[in-house]
C-alpha cells in the first residue's frame, strides 16, 4: 500500500503557531504514514516520513537498527559536539551507561534539596506578594534553566550566560557562526571547571561525567562536552514546556484545579496525564538504514523519518477520547519520553521538577486564576508545544 500525503489533504503547520493535532487525527485515521517530499527535514530531494500510529511509533523506536539516531548528528550534531542523541548500537550503549551514572537515584534525591527546591522558592518568592503574574514569563521559562545549572555545577551567577550560549547553540542551523562562536565559548568556559573536578571531584553533575567509569572506561572530554551543550535545551527547554501546558490544563477547568489543590496526591496524575494529552517534544528523527516498509508503506533506505511521539499519545486506540484531559483517566504508559534505547535519560529529574515546581506553585500563590483581563491561554507549536503566556492572579502573599 502506498501512502499519500493527498489523500486525506495534507497541510503544512506552522513551526511556532501551529496546531498539528487534527492532521494528525486524520492520519491515523486514513494515512497512518505520511508521505512528504522532505523539505521539512531539510532533504527536498527524498521524500520523508511521518509516522502517526502507536503500534507503529513503538516499533520504528525499539528498532534502532532499521531506524538509525544518526540523522540527529547532522543539523544540531555540528555545534554541539559528539552527540548522545545521535549515536547508535554499542557506542551509544556504552556513552549512555556512563552518563546514566549521574542521574542515579540518590542523586535526584540530592538535587530536590540543593538545587530544585531552592530555585522555585526564590521564584516564587519573587511574586507571591504581587497577586498577578505571567508564570511562563515569571517561573517555568526560568526555573528548568536555573535547576540544570546548579545541577551541573555552574555558578549561578553565571547561568544568564550559559543559557544564552546554550540557545545560540540550538539555533546554530539557523545561524551557523554565532552557533560555533557559542560553541566554543562554552567549551573554554567549561575547561577549567572539569579540570578542577578532575582534581577535586565535587558534588554536582560534572564531577560525576568526568569520573564515571565502567570496565575502565571514561568519557573523552568531547563526549564531556557534548553532553553538557545538549542538557539545556534537552532538559530545560522541554520541562519548561510541560510545566506550562500543566498550569494551562489547571488554570482552564477550575474545578480540576479545585481537586488538586486540595488533594496533592493527584499531582503524580496530572503530571501523566499531561505529559500524554500536551507533550513538549512531540517528534523524533531517525533514518531508515534499509530499504523497509512501516504499515504496509514502503520507505527506502537513506528516508528521513519523524516518529509523531505525541500523535502516539493521542491514537484512540489506545485511549478513549484521546483528545480530551482527563485526571482520571486509568493510568497507562505514554510516549512522552520516547521509548527504546533512547528513551529520555532526563525524565526522573523531569518528573521530579515538575512535582516540586507544581505543589510550590499551588502552596504559594492562593486561590490561583486566569486573570479576567487578559486574552485565553493558547497552547501552540508543531515540533515543541507550549503556552506562549499564562497571566494570572492570585491573593497576594
Ligand atoms: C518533560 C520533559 C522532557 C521531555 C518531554 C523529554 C523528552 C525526550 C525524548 C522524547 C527523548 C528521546 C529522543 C529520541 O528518541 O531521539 C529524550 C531524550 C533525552 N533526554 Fe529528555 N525530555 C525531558 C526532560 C529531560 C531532562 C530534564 C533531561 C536532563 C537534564 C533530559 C535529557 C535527555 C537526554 C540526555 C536524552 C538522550 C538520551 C539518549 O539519546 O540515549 N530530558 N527526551
Amino acid at each position: 500500500m502506498t501512502q499519500d500525503a493527498s489523500v486525506f489533504e495534507y497541510e503544512e503547520i506552522d513551526f511556532v503557531t501551529g496546531q498539528p493535532y487534527p492532521q494528525w487525527g486524520r492520519a491515523r485515521e486514513r494515512c497512518p504514514v505520511i508521505q512528504t517530499d522532505g523539505s521539512m527535514m531539510g532533504t527536498p530531494e527524498r521524500s520523508s516520513y511521518q509516522i502517526t500510529r502507536w503500534n507503529d511509533v513503538e516499533s520504528v523506536l525499539r528498532d534502532g537498527h532499521t531506524f538509525s539516531s544518526s540523522i540527529n548528528a547532522e543539523h544540531i550534531g555540528q555545534f554541539m559536539g559528539e552527540l548522545i542523541l545521535a549515536m547508535d548500537g554499542k557506542e551509544h550503549r556504552a556513552y549512555r551507561n556512563l552518563a546514566a551514572h549521574a542521574f542515579r537515584a540518590s542523586q535526584l534525591e540530592r538535587w530536590g534539596a540543593t538545587a530544585i527546591e531552592p530555585a522555585i522558592s526564590e521564584f516564587l518568592e519573587e511574586i507571591a506578594p504581587l497577586g498577578r503574574a505571567d508564570l511562563v514569563r515569571d517561573i517555568t521559562s526560568r526555573y528548568p534553566v536555573r535547576v540544570i545549572c546548579a545541577i551541573v555545577g555552574v555558578p549561578v551567577s553565571d547561568s544568564q550566560q550559559f543559557h544564552q550560549w546554550s540557545e545560540q547553540i540550538n539555533t546554530g542551523p539557523l545561524h551557523p557562526e554565532v552557533g560555533m562562536a557559542a560553541s566554543r565559548a562554552m567549551r573554554e568556559y567549561l575547561e577549567p571547571l572539569v579540570a578542577a573536578r578532575r582534581e577535586r571531584p565535587q558534588n554536582d553533575l560534572l564531577s560525576d561525567l568526568v569520573h564515571a567509569e565502567i570496565d575502565g572506561e571514561r568519557l573523552t572530554d568531547e563526549k564531556i562536552y557534548g553532553f553538557l551543550r545538549l542538557l539545556l535545551p534537552a532538559g530545560a527547554e522541554t520541562t519548561f514546556r510541560v510545566m506550562g501546558n500543566a498550569l494551562a490544563a489547571l488554570l482552564a477547568q477550575p474545578g480540576v484545579m479545585q481537586r488538586v489543590v486540595a488533594d496533592r496526591e493527584l499531582i503524580p496524575a496530572l503530571i501523566e496525564e499531561t505529559l500524554r494529552w500536551e507533550s513538549s517534544v512531540t517528534q523524533v528523527s531517525r533514518v531508515a538504514t534499509t530499504d523497509t516498509e512501516v504499515a504496509g508503506c514502503p520507505i527506502s533506505a537513506g528516508s528521513p523519518v519523524a516518529v509523531i511521539t505525541a500523535s502516539a499519545n493521542h491514537d484512540e486506540t489506545r485511549y478513549e477520547r484521546a483528545e480530551e484531559f482527563d485526571l482520571d483517566r486509568p493510568a497507562q504508559n505514554h510516549m512522552a519520553f520516547g521509548t527504546g534505547q533512547h528513551q529520555c535519560l532526563g525524565m526522573h529529574l523531569a518528573r521530579l521538577e515538575l512535582r516540586v515546581g507544581l505543589n510550590a506553585i499551588l502552596d504559594r500563590l492562593p486561590n490561583l486564576r486566569l486573570d479576567p483581563e487578559a486574552e485565553g491561554v493558547v497552547i501552540e507549536g508543531l515540533a515543541f508545544r507550549g503556552p506562549v503566556q499564562l497571566p494570572v492572579v492570585f491573593d497576594p502573599a
